[in-house]
């Protein structure tokens, strides 16, 4: 093997080999890990009133296992108002009755431990339901109440802020989540107290109106401004103290970790983000000493900050990632980037802004922990979703998220190709945009693919199945369908270490021509070659090279990839739509 190095190539970015010095307890089963995420209203319902449960999440983990994953990421499972898809927790210690009980819980994480699985819920700190206890009795009881600190409560609001909450309600969309930060406590339907008088006229919100910021304090609180508290005022001092308890009661029933949502909105005012980094760090150092072991994964979007600051993984999201943006957004959304995404088949592309901004981020943050991307989840767009919509383009992104340092996600359904269907009504807050990336699994060619046996039209949402090949069932049987090539590329994952979480990742392809992006993975000793193809014209790459002593071993391909040793290197050829990856022999 003696690859030349291409080192003087424009914008060519190495990055080293990932988390020497992950977090003190970061466990050893992250450096290969591929997680899978579950929307528990939508993955198996087993009871039949059309809503998916945990009974039912129970019965398909031998499927789970069957793709080779790591671990279950699940979306809000507790008490909820159903307001946001169950991000409106009404109460944080018990399961919602839709999907069962605090025992089915456990039993799940004993299910999935035996089949080697690890299990991480979903914990919501920034805000609850405007129907939690908590803020019932902090509206109601007054400022000196048990939980009124809990919250952030004004009596007065801004001309501004009048004006929005005014324009919410003119526009006939009160649950409208742009328009106004503060929201009149009255809108939350609470009887008023026997003193008349709610505790603040105006609540602050974290996300939707119905979903009341707890209060964390702020950075540098404004005296003049009676609701802005330190950091340590009892309230956020109390609420910190609660979130652990919440950590640790579900940690006690043997889950593994969490996805935090929001995880940077719960300190305001905090330009440097110390104030945040400084409580997850607390956060942290608790599990390091209580709960060693159980792992940490922001929704943040910025992992040179998430991962220092705590978590031992940070989504790449596509709002703070305008790299991320552009190479995997729809036709549709990419419009935002003046281009098609670098992940269609115009193959007009570009992936030079995803390079630095991961290289960056990921220099940044290596010895920390992870940088996450995933295939799609419960509020963004699935992979077939406008143009593209073929298995060879599902293929190819599955080659790049599966070859990809970091810890990858992948959305339930997204193996099977499952469409992000458009024009689908609303459900609990989802909006037309998030309906389609959350519709029920497919499991098979019946009218309710399999997931329950409601009527179909009692279903959570409506399914898509296009003549059942969008299904489990038909895709088992078919060695080539989307399914089992990802199976494919997760076994090639955990088979070869080089390619998992912690090897380096160099694009050695030209930036000016992008079509094919081939990156080598490596330790030094062991190499791989990873060529992607999105466009539909035929491309090649040669890669420099000794030709007498080194050669390209093809371990998995998507399309008929073909690799020659030339004078000039070794040639790989990819047809329309392709993708490779191969072990420098
Ligand atoms: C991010 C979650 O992913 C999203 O589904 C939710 O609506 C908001 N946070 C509010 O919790």
């Amino acid at each position: 093997m003696n690859i030349k190095k291409l080192s003087l190539i424009a914008g060519m970015a190495l990055i080293g080999a990932s988390a020497g010095m992950a977090h003190k307890t970061t466990p050893d089963w992250i450096k290969t890990a591929v997680f899978y995420d579950i929307y528990p209203s939508s993955f198996m319902d087993s009871d039949g009133n059309g809503i998916g449960d945990i009974p039912g999440i129970i019965s398909r983990l031998d499927y789970v296992k069957s793709l080779g994953v790591d671990a279950i990421w699940m979306n809000p499972i507790y008490k909820s108002g159903w307001f946001d898809g169950g991000y409106d927790i009404i109460d944080y210690y018990s399961v919602d009755p839709r999907f069962g009980t605090n025992s089915d819980v456990r039993r799940l994480v004993d299910e999935a431990h035996k089949r080697g699985l690890k299990v991480c819920l979903d914990l919501v700190p920034g805000h609850t339901s405007n129907q939690s206890e908590w803020f019932k009795r902090a509206a109601t009881e007054g400022p000196e109440g048990r939980y009124a600190d809990y919250y952030i409560f004004a009596d007065e609001i801004s001309p501004k802020d009048s004006a929005d909450i005014k324009k919410r309600h003119q526009l006939g969309d009160p649950d409208n989540s742009k328009l106004g930060l503060w929201v009149p406590t009255a809108e939350a339907g609470i009887p008023l107290p026997e003193s008349g008088k709610y505790t603040g006229n105006f609540y602050l919100r974290n996300y939707y109106p119905c979903q009341p910021a707890l209060n964390f304090g702020y950075a540098k609180p404004d005296s003049k401004k009676s609701w802005q508290q330190p950091l340590d005022a009892p309230g956020p001092k109390a609420l910190r103290r609660e979130m652990k308890n919440i950590m640790a009661y579900w940690f006690d029933q043997g889950v593994d970790g969490f996805r935090v949502d929001m995880a940077a909105s719960l300190v305001r005012g905090d330009k440097d983000k110390k104030g945040i980094m400084n409580l997850w760090e607390d956060m942290r150092d608790w599990i390091d000493r209580e709960y060693p072991g159980k792992v940490l994964i922001a929704e943040w979007g910025d992992p040179e900050h998430a991962l220092p600051g705590g978590f031992d993984m940070d989504f790449l999201l596509i709002h703070n990632s305008p790299g991320f943006k552009q190479i995997t957004r729809g036709t549709e959304r990419s419009k935002a980037v003046g281009k098609d995404a670098y992940f269609e088949k115009t193959g007009t592309g570009a992936y030079d802004k995803f390079v630095k901004e991961f290289s960056d981020q990921y220099q940044k943050s290596k010895d920390y922990g992870y940088i996450s991307l995933f295939s799609a989840n419960h509020d963004i767009n699935r992979l077939n979703s406008e143009g593209r919509d073929t298995p060879d383009q599902i293929k190819t992104f599955m080659t790049f998220l599966l070859t990809m340092p970091g810890v990858p996600f992948i959305h339930y359904g997204d193996e099977i190709m499952m469409r992000n269907v458009k024009g689908l009504p609303s459900v609990e807050g989802s909006r037309e945009e998030r309906s389609g990336t959350r519709t029920p699994m497919q499991w098979d060619n019946t009218p309710t693919a399999g997931f329950s046996t409601a009527a179909p039209e009692k279903l959570y949402l409506p399914i898509y199945t296009d003549g059942g090949k969008l299904t489990v069932e038909v895709q088992e049987n078919d060695p080539n369908s989307v399914l089992n090539f990802t199976r494919a590329l997760i076994k090639l994952r955990h088979d070869h270490p080089m390619l998992a979480n912690a090897g380096n990742w160099e694009t050695i392809s030209d930036q000016s021509k992008p079509y094919p992006w081939v990156y080598e993975r490596s330790n030094g000793t062991e190499r791989y070659i990873v060529a992607l193809n999105p466009g539909a014209k035929a491309v090649s790459y040669t890669l420099p090279a000794e030709a007498s002593d080194s050669d390209l071993e093809l371990l998995l391909a998507n399309g008929k990839v073909t690799s020659k040793k030339t004078k000039k290197g070794i040639e790989i050829k990819l047809p329309g739509v392709s993708s490779a990856v191969f072990k420098v022999k």
